[in-house]
């Protein structure tokens, strides 16, 4: 037994009918350590932290902690052996307080009654141990995400966990709760608590994490420790490949002057008096900090919620969206944001859920459709580079990234004029990106309308023609790209 340890992976193989997401993977987890777990989408990182909990139970190998070995878990046995994972997915109740949830499953008793004083005394000492600042008497679900996300830490911390899993925690999170989600971490590891970080911003990796496991394909390929280690070469290693430009270059469409989308005096949703036009053929970045309105400004246009005043146009006619099908109909489509509750049909194909929008295009024929059908699923299934053993997968088997992909590409053979972006690259590896950015200039080549919402500076700077910044529902500033520049559209973003 090596007791430098407090968790081993050893050998661990994970087999799914057709795939195998884990081929023989080890790894060790320090006491105390941050440990990074990167690889692309579907490299098989949420399959093998799962196999802690017993939510995977692996095809073969061992799972040793603190010496002891298992070659499967269960969530009980996880918890009894100090180990905690904090998914995506928060199991979070929503109607209950922050201290409720601190002690869901556990609660405090006075012989048979519940005592909620006394939750809220010591869920108010485990927030404090952790310095964050949760009123423990508030409903979860009035908090944010971030604070959200904090109770999960508190209640692992709380039940003693002495490795604390977390799979992209920093996805859903503003800027600002990502940094206090760090806080938490350093303090944590200070502590002696160990963490494995899944993430795909590898900034954050190089800030957090002590040493680096990169898996790809579903097999160990190296450990780093990450002070030596460099971000070309960690690209390398995880996509097997260098990639040189980050941003490619794309040629403009012929008729760029013709106006596509124009807002005139547009209020609803939160939003007031906006007003711009969108050209054929160009990309429209909307810059702002979250909760400046953009994604509200995009359910507009979208018609998921109705504008109460001004007017919109496209291609010079004047629309009313009342209703996403309208929208659709009318030549808009809408990635959205939160993929999980609005994008894909998990229980279905990549092949039906890629098709989904043109349905009632290509309804009658039902021989062709079906051949047509499979040819517009692989051409995506191909160039956004999903992970999946055929496009007959139902899309709730594949990796999260790989499902974020099926809704591009969903919305992306909708064949629509204007295409919102929401965020279009979140959870998405780097490799991919690319490969998203270069579909994205395809299509404004063709002279397709792109609006891109983007918390990604870089990907904002890198992509748009023309930026528009909102703050507080208003727009604050405009710039074209020949004077693009962070601090400007910063200041922009805090204005009003
Ligand atoms: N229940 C399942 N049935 C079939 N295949 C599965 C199942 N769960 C996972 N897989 C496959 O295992 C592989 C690894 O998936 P996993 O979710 O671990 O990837 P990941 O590294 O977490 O990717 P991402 O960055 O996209 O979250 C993928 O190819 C996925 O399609
Ligand atoms: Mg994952």
């Amino acid at each position: 037994m090596n007791d430098e340890y407090v968790l081993q992976l050893q050998h661990i193989t994970k087999e799914y009918p057709g795939v195998v997401a884990l081929k023989d993977v080890s790894l060790e987890v320090k006491k105390g350590e941050i440990l990074a777990l990167i690889g692309e989408n579907g490299a098989g990182k949420s399959t093998l932290i799962k196999t802690c909990s017993g939510a995977v139970i692996p095809t073969a190998g061992k799972i040793v902690v603190n010496g002891k070995t298992f070659t499967s878990m269960s969530p009980q046995l996880a918890a009894e052996n100090g180990i905690a994972i904090i998914y995506q997915e928060f199991n979070n109740v929503k109607g209950l307080s922050a201290a409720e949830n601190l002690f869901l499953g556990n609660p405090i008793k006075k012989g048979i009654v519940i005592d909620k004083k006394a939750m809220e005394r010591e869920a108010e000492k485990a927030f404090n141990q952790l310095n964050i600042k949760i009123d423990p008497k508030k409903l979860v679900g009035d908090l944010t995400v971030g604070y959200q996300q904090m109770i999960e830490i508190a209640k692992a911390i709380k039940q003693n966990a002495r490795v604390l899993i977390m799979d992209e925690p920093s996805a859903p999170l503003t800027s600002a709760e990502v940094e206090s989600m760090f806080k938490v971490c350093e303090l944590l590891k200070a502590k002696g608590v160990s963490i494995i970080y899944i993430s795909h911003r590898l900034d954050e990796i190089f800030r957090l994490s002590d040493r680096i496991v990169v898996l790809r394909d579903g097999e160990y390929v190296k450990t780093l420790i990450t002070k030596d280690s460099h971000v070309e070469e960690l690209i390398h290693l995880m996509v097997g490949r260098d990639l040189t430009e980050t941003y490619p270059a794309r040629t403009d469409c012929i008729n760029r002057d013709e106006t596509v989308l124009e807002l005139q005096n547009v209020s609803g949703n939160g939003d007031k008096d906006i007003s711009f036009q969108l050209h054929k053929g160009e990309v429209l970045g909307l810059g702002g900090l979250v909760g400046a309105g953009r994604t509200e400004l995009a359910q507009m246009i979208f018609g998921a919620v109705e504008k109460t005043s001004g007017r919109m146009f496209l291609k010079g006619k004047e629309i009313h969206p009342k209703s996403p099908r309208q929208a659709i109909d009318a030549g808009i489509a809408l990635v959205p944001e939160d993929r999980k509750r609005h994008g894909a049909l998990l229980t279905i194909s990549v092949k039906n859920n890629i098709n989904m929008p043109t349905y009632p295009k290509i309804s009658f024929l039902s021989v062709i459709k079906s051949r047509k059908e499979s040819e517009v699923a692989t051409y995506y299934q191909k160039n956004l580079l999903i992970k999946t053993p055929s496009i007959h997968q139902i899309v709730k088997n594949l990796s999260g990234g790989n499902q974020q992909k099926v809704i591009l590409g969903k919305w992306l053979a909708a064949n629509s004029e204007l295409i919102i972006f929401d965020e279009p690259t979140r959870g998405i590896d780097v490799g991919a990106k690319v490969e998203i950015y270069t579909l994205i200039n395809r299509l404004v080549e063709q002279g397709k309308s792109i609006l891109l919402i983007s918390s990604e500076m870089e990907e904002l700077m890198g992509m748009s023609d023309r930026i528009i910044v909102l703050a507080e529902g208003k727009i604050t500033g405009e710039l074209k790209r020949d004077s693009f520049d962070q601090k400007t559209i910063m200041r922009m973003a805090s204005a009003v």
